[in-house]
């Protein structure tokens, strides 16, 4: 696992993508495949769900990893931190995905009675990717150099 921060991505770049929906009397259908709309190499699927009200996720960010959250069921409020900007989400359908790069400190709040956070991730489960010391994180951060 290389610890690089040159891979770290900003708040701006992470984004909400529509997902396809096909849509008709029996209901909706949600469907990602390959490369499209998201373009990570999905590697490991996890969900959260019976969070208990007023819990919160997340707490940490990652050196390496890319993720996409979904909603699948319910909401819950993910906010995000670059060491510079903060910009916080709501995701409250099925049919929107929340994409997360390395360098971001995440924290989900808010979870709704049977919500459920679906994860979509780049690389299998690696304890050595976390960051979860957010002074540290911090401290990465601001460390780096600018750009140009
Ligand atoms: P963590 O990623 O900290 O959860 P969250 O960000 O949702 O609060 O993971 C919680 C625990 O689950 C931690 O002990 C690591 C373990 N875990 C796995 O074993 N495999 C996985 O794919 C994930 C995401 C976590």
């Amino acid at each position: 696992m290389s610890i690089s921060q040159n891979k770290f991505i900003n708040v701006s770049d992470c984004t909400i993508i529509d997902l396809p929906k096909v849509s008709d009397s029996r209901g909706n259908l949600v469907f990602i495949q390959k490369n499209s709309p998201i373009n990570i190499d999905i590697k490991r699927v996890y969900y959260l769900y019976d969070v208990p009200s007023g819990a919160e996720r997340g707490g940490h960010a990652h050196y390496d990893l890319y993720q996409v959250l979904i909603s699948i069921s319910g909401s819950f409020t993910v906010h995000l931190n670059d060491g510079f900007e903060s910009k916080s989400f709501l995701l409250n359908r099925p049919d929107l995905a929340l994409l997360i790069g390395p360098g971001i400190w995440r924290e989900i709040t808010d979870f709704s009675s049977n919500s459920i956070c679906l994860v979509l991730a780049s690389e299998l489960y690696c304890e050595s990717d976390y960051i979860r010391d957010f002074n540290y994180f911090m401290q990465l951060r601001r460390d780096e150099k600018p750009q140009n």
